[in-house]
């Protein structure tokens, strides 16, 4: 047997097609366009090249966009100054800092000097305790595009039982909580998982985000399985990879995303959709 692709290039595309109309009959509405403000710290060539994604796509859908690029050397006091002026000017929507930063910068400080309104990663400790308590929330990007991948796809979580590997604060933790809230019954395995094969067997949707290149073999799914990688890097070759073994994988799986062109594409796609939601927000608060 061999796996469906889930072509999450495509399907972004038709989000972000939507999204341009939309943007049109916003400004139309409120005067203007919503604007996204991504601050980067350093050269990393990896935060480079997803940032430029973010600008391209904010271009591509018609909203405003403003790029902060700041040397790895500034003080975490600069960094939040940063911050407290996007905070406070009326003409920026989203604020996203891309991480990871370097290392004498408390990336958790930082986090939380955005205000949750203007949240877009929905990151903030705020935003992390409504989505856990159910109540309106900022919903981090990667997840919710997992989310829509199912969606679009038909695959409705409901009964199913979804393992996630990897419980980071970024995918891990609030994946399982967006397929929890769908009613799947969720495991997170992790790097303490003792036998992990054992647990991703059960899987009816496995979301692998653990940040190991080609962890999960094709032994290790159920035949059908839906396997969604968010994992992304180099394989001994060079060539872009992601946590899942495709060649493999794609023998036994019924569903799975490709890397690159899977889930990457579509957290950039809810970045913008996250900034049109805070957008709406703030105009509608004043
Ligand atoms: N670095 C890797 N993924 C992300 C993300 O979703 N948001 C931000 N801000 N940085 C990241």
């Amino acid at each position: 047997m061999s796996a469906v692709i889930i072509d999450g290039k495509q399907i972004s595309a038709s989000f972000k097609e939507k999204m341009r109309e939309r943007i049109v009959e916003l400004e139309a509405k409120y005067g203007r366009k919503p604007c996204l403000a991504v601050i980067i710290v350093g050269e990393d060539p990896a935060s480079q090249s997803y940032v430029r994604g973010k600008i391209k796509a904010a271009a591509f859908v018609g909203m405003d966009s403003r790029l902060i690029e700041l040397p790895a050397t500034i003080s975490e006091e600069e960094l939040l100054g940063h911050i407290a002026d996007l905070n406070a000017d009326g003409g920026v929507d989203g604020i996203l800092v891309q991480l990871p930063l370097p290392r004498h910068i408390n990336s958790d400080k930082v986090i939380e000097a955005i205000v949750p309104m203007k949240d877009v990663d929905g990151f903030h400790p705020m935003n992390v305790a409504n989505l856990w308590l159910g109540l309106e929330s900022m919903v981090p990007c990667t997840p919710k595009g997992i989310m829509k991948l199912l969606e679009t796809t038909g695959i409705n979580p409901d009964g199913k039982i979804a393992v996630i590997v990897g419980r980071s604060n970024i995918v891990g933790k609030p994946v399982a909580k967006l397929l929890l809230d769908a009613n799947a019954t969720v495991i997170i395995a992790h790097t303490h998982t003792a036998d992990l094969k054992k647990i991703t067997l059960q899987a009816d949707i496995l979301v692998v985000a653990a940040g190991k290149i080609g962890l999960l073999k094709g032994d290790m799914v159920k035949p059908g399985a839906v396997v969604i990688d968010v994992g992304i890097g180099r394989n001994s070759e060079g060539k872009l990879a992601g946590d899942v073994d495709f060649q493999s994988v794609s023998q036994s799986a019924g569903y799975l995303t490709p890397v690159p062109g899977g889930v990457g594409p579509m957290t950039i796609t809810m970045l913008m959709e996250n900034t049109i939601e805070c957008f709406i927000n703030r105009m509608n608060a004043v």
